[in-house]
């Protein structure tokens, strides 16, 4: 079985064969891969505790195959090329082999540094080369990343530290990312001061040349620690099992949770799936816009593509500086092939410059990717007509940091895509719909909840330090099967559409905020008594952040207020958390045990006054007036 499938036929014999004997099938794929060691078990699984296993017994270094396996033919290839933030900072190329080098070079580094197998290691970083060096790095001597994205507050940054005892902390001194320099190291010096007493290393890269505050019993520069290291690490031993990262992702309820990933599994299915979804062929430029700080830029920045010896291109800044031709002037100066983005970033170049795409030689394209929320028709039908230029597929992929891979979207050029679908299930994936008492939905034209019946390489293997957490997360809603979270439908041929959670979990620009974790945050204000926020449709954003609010007396300037909530929300969270509408009420509607009715807020903030529902079982059904009068005041 080839890790690459062609044609169609190819992806019905795949498919099938994956279903019929799945422990044949990804045998033959994981045989692919450079292992110190075969496994002697494909999968042991047991959704009920839950335990997952794949490749048990097998022993392998994930940075292995990203880099040493592909030197012999692939040495002088480029593996990585980085555009900086500003248009006239030379872009920089690395090779395989010089990424191999300079991952050596910093393995060895982390080493004398004293961090060792296990240690977990966060990572707060710009999108720089070092990014991918030092984390590939981290991987290379068994140590577990944390990446955390730069944009979330020290709080959060503390949270997550402490969460998993972090033994070092890797960032910047600044970022520069469109026009704000955002200093990076102040906030991991703000975030080491909340009691992050694990910590016993920062170690900081130079990236902007900018005067920072320096402690020398913890901080050390990149360069000196750089300096005299040996350029050849070799790489650990790993089992298959042995966690290779953590990334936290918000819930419906409480902190963030700390998704853990395991080498051997994560390893072949980032592989496989980056091949099949984006079609790469040797010397093509590939372009995720992602962040590394989320899961598609663990997944599809970094290993997918190293795993596949492909080039892969790092963008420092955003969309739309210096301006809204940036990603297509991006394009046109590397040859992008495959580029994969989210519907936020669609929708919002569509605003700001409908036709700017036709100012640049687009004719690289091949396949044009979507990820992280539902893509509207009018997004989707502006990038495949404006972007790919009605010839490049575009393949909306449908998954989720506890996936770890692509779970459903087309094959490019292999099998039809359709607006707003996400469509088919990769090779080795077994989705299902099945209503709210669990029943499955057999047939076509179908509307659910999606889960997963079977085990796939990359999934989750637990929740860190909770596993309790995992099980009543992901697999205790319907008995043997992983539930998404998310409501899908099937069309006539069975194709899924993705419609969005079903949890209180709001998808912001493709960003997961937890509805919980908001209002702990507004809750600080010392006038709120009381908070509940809903999601609403964004026009960019997709979904927006609605907060209800029960204030103590008089706050006197509301647009004061107002200013003070978004203030902490982005000191707790982090500004991607900072709700969009604040609206004072007196009373929240409330069911006569005292739970918050969120579904009328919901249609409340949607403007769907229409369909409330029954609302005569609320204990105070008199607020729904002052609701709906406030609302459009708002507006
Ligand atoms: O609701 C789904 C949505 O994003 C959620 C996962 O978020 P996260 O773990 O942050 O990972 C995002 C990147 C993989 C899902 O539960 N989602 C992701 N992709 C799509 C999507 N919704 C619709 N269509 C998609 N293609």
């Amino acid at each position: 079985m080839p890790l690459q499938i062609n044609n169609i036929h190819d992806y019905h014999e795949a498919y099938q064969k994956s279903i019929d004997n799945p422990e044949a099938f990804w045998d033959e794929i994981a045989s692919h891969f450079t292992w110190k060691e075969i496994w002697n078990k494909v999968v042991h699984f047991d959704f009920v505790s839950p335990e997952v296993r794949w490749f048990e017994g097998g022993k392998l270094n994930i940075t292995e195959n990203c880099l040493d396996r592909h030197i012999k033919d692939k040495g002088d290839q480029v593996a990585i090329i980085w555009e900086a933030n500003d248009v006239d900072t030379p872009s920089v190329s690395l090779t395989y082999k010089e990424l191999l080098r300079e991952v050596s070079i910093c393995a060895n580094a982390l080493k004398s540094m004293g961090i060792q197998k296990g240690d977990r290691i966060c990572f707060y970083m710009p999108m720089i080369p070092q990014v991918v060096i030092s984390i590939l790095a981290c991987a290379r001597i068994g140590a577990v990343h944390s990446i955390v994205f730069a944009g979330f507050s020290a709080n959060s940054l503390a949270d997550r530290i402490k969460d998993c005892t972090c033994k070092m902390v890797i960032c910047s001194d600044f970022n520069k990312r469109g026009s704000k320099n955002i200093p990076v190291k102040e906030v991991v010096d703000e975030a080491i001061a909340m009691g992050c007493d694990s910590v016993e290393k920062v170690l900081v890269y130079n990236s902007t040349n900018q005067k920072i505050n320096w402690n020398p019993e913890l901080d050390i520069w990149w360069d000196d620690a750089m300096e005299g290291q040996s350029d050849y690490c070799e790489a650990e031993t790993m089992d298959s099992e042995d966690m290779l990262f953590i990334l936290y992702t918000s819930g419906s309820t409480g902190k963030p949770k700390g998704v853990v990933h395991t080498c051997g599994g994560y390893m072949v299915y980032t592989c496989y799936s980056f091949l099949n979804v984006f079609q790469y062929k040797p010397g093509d430029v590939y372009w995720c816009t992602a962040d590394v700080g989320w899961i598609t830029g663990h997944s599809y920045i970094i290993y997918g593509p190293l795993l596949s010896g492909a080039t892969t291109l790092i963008f420092e800044g955003v969309p739309t500086y210096p301006d809204s031709g940036r990603f297509w002037k991006v394009c046109e100066k590397h040859k992008v092939n495959q580029f994969y983005t989210a519907p936020t970033a669609i929708r919002a170049l569509m605003a700001s410059g409908h036709e700017e795409p036709d100012n640049y030689d687009l004719s690289s394209l091949k396949v044009i990717g979507s990820v992280g929320e539902p893509i509207n028709e009018e997004a989707w039908m502006w990038y495949h007509s404006k972007v790919g230029k009605s010839h490049c597929p575009v393949v909306d992929t449908w998954w989720q940091t506890e996936t770890g891979g692509i779970m459903i979207s087309p094959l490019p050029g292999i099998t039809d895509t359709k607006p707003c679908f996400a469509s088919y299930p990769l090779p080795g994936i077994q989705p299902c719909l099945v209503d709210l008492q669990g029943e499955e939905l057999h047939g076509h034209n179908q509307e659910g909840l999606l889960c997963i019946k079977y085990p796939w390489p990359s999934m989750i293997r637990t929740t860190y330090r909770d596993h309790e957490r995992c099980r009543t997360t992901y697999f205790s809603t319907f008995h043997n099967k992983y539930f998404t979270g998310d409501g899908a439908k099937t069309d006539e041929h069975g194709r899924y559409r993705i419609i969005g959670r079903v949890d209180d979990v709001i998808n912001v620009s493709g960003h997961r905020i937890g509805t919980a974790e908001v209002e702990d945050a507004i809750n600080q204000h010392d006038h709120v008594v009381e908070s509940a926020v809903v999601g609403f449709p964004h026009a960019i954003k997709g979904q927006g952040i609605y907060a209800y609010v029960i204030t103590s007396g008089e706050v006197g300037d509301h647009a004061h207020f107002r200013k003070e909530v978004l203030d902490i929300v982005s000191k707790h969270i982090g500004p991607i958390a900072k709700p969009d509408a604040i609206q004072i009420v007196s009373q929240l509607p409330k069911t006569r045990s005292g739970k918050i009715m969120r579904r009328i807020l919901r249609k409340i903030a949607e403007g769907e006054y229409d369909s409330l529902g029954d609302i005569s079982t609320l204990l105070n059904p008199e607020c729904v007036e002052e609701l709906k009068a406030g609302v459009k005041r708002l507006s």
